[in-house]
């Protein structure tokens, strides 16, 4: 039975996990190593939280409660918990050795969750002690708001996991939708030309960002293609980019962006940097 969840990477994915867990009621460690990143992990779940109270959608007498459920912590070593998410940065060894480092710590019935966008969960889970307790996990962004969450099932994720995953998810409040691990799952697969085809508009001189953004979202998309990358982080949604080009042996319609990569050297990430495709201070 899961109790206490651990999240490892308290950024955007992290934090957003992290609320919709302790809201749901769950215990919750929150594992990032980089300085400062809890402090402002905590100031956007405070944000988040307050904004929630705001719209009616949770009584301000339980704000309190929901914090206290989460714990912060900077060593791995002391996460122990019945279901790790982990959700840092897009790469493959990164994600591995922490996991690695997690599981040392953790009991072997203890599942554990990437929140990858595009990385193997195969892949992940031949590098751990127990693969059949591992799968994917994937929110989308904001992680306490969206509803969709696609559980991922590698090549040894026995059906117990899955079972436990789709009813966590469901305690969240989430729709679980469970996919097979193929590069980019379902929605990145898909989606990534809704990024790309925008990009190449724009790199060939067609038409502008604001155009393209405001066209589809006449058209009925919630956010246009630039404004979902800002809140996205250029960062991640150039590896996935990258990840997806490479899985799919260089086929052209994956190609990354020009666009993308500059941004990404320039530090233009979006809205977690103040500026991206538009300005944020
Ligand atoms: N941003 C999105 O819209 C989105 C949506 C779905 C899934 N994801 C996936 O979620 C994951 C995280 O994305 P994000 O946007 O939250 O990234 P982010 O850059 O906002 O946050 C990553 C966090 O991980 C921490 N971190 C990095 N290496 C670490 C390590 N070894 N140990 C502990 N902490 C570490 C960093 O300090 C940072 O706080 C990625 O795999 C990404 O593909 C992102």
């Amino acid at each position: 039975m899961i109790q206490t969840v651990a999240i490892a990477g308290a950024g955007t994915m992290g934090s957003g996990i992290a609320l919709s867990a302790a809201l749901a009621g769950y215990n919750v460690v929150l594992l990032d190593t980089f300085e400062g990143a809890l402090d402002k992990a905590i100031i956007s779940i405070q944000k988040n939280l307050h904004t929630l109270v705001q719209k009616g959608k949770l009584p301000e007498s339980e704000l309190q409660q929901v914090l206290l459920r989460i714990q912060t912590s900077g060593n791995p070593e002391t996460c122990v918990a019945d279901l790790i998410i982990e959700a840092i940065v897009e790469k493959m060894e990164a994600k591995t050795s922490l996991l690695l480092r997690l599981a040392s710590v953790n009991a072997p019935h203890c599942i554990i969750a990437s929140n990858t966008s595009s990385l193997s969960i195969t892949g992940i889970q031949e590098k751990l002690p127990h693969p059949h307790r591992v799968a994917g996990l994937h929110f989308f962004n904001p992680a306490h708001i969206m509803k969709l969450v696609e559980v991922i099932k590698g090549k040894q994720t026995d059906v117990a996991t899955i079972h436990e995953l789709v009813q966590f998810s469901k305690q969240l409040g989430k729709t679980p939708v469970v996919c097979t691990d193929a590069p980019g799952f379902i929605v990145n697969r898909v989606a990534r030309h809704f990024y790309l085809e925008s990009m190449k508009a724009v790199e060939n001189g067609m038409a502008t960002v604001e155009q393209v953004d405001d066209i589809m979202e006449a058209t009925g998309f919630k956010m246009g293609p630039f404004k979902l990358m800002d809140m996205i982080g250029m960062d991640i949604n150039l590896a996935v980019s990258q990840s997806l080009f490479e899985a799919f042996n260089h086929e052209e319609r994956f190609r990354p962006s020009n666009l993308q990569i500059q941004k990404v050297e320039k530090g233009e990430l979006g809205k977690k940097t103040g500026k991206g495709f538009y300005q944020y201070d």
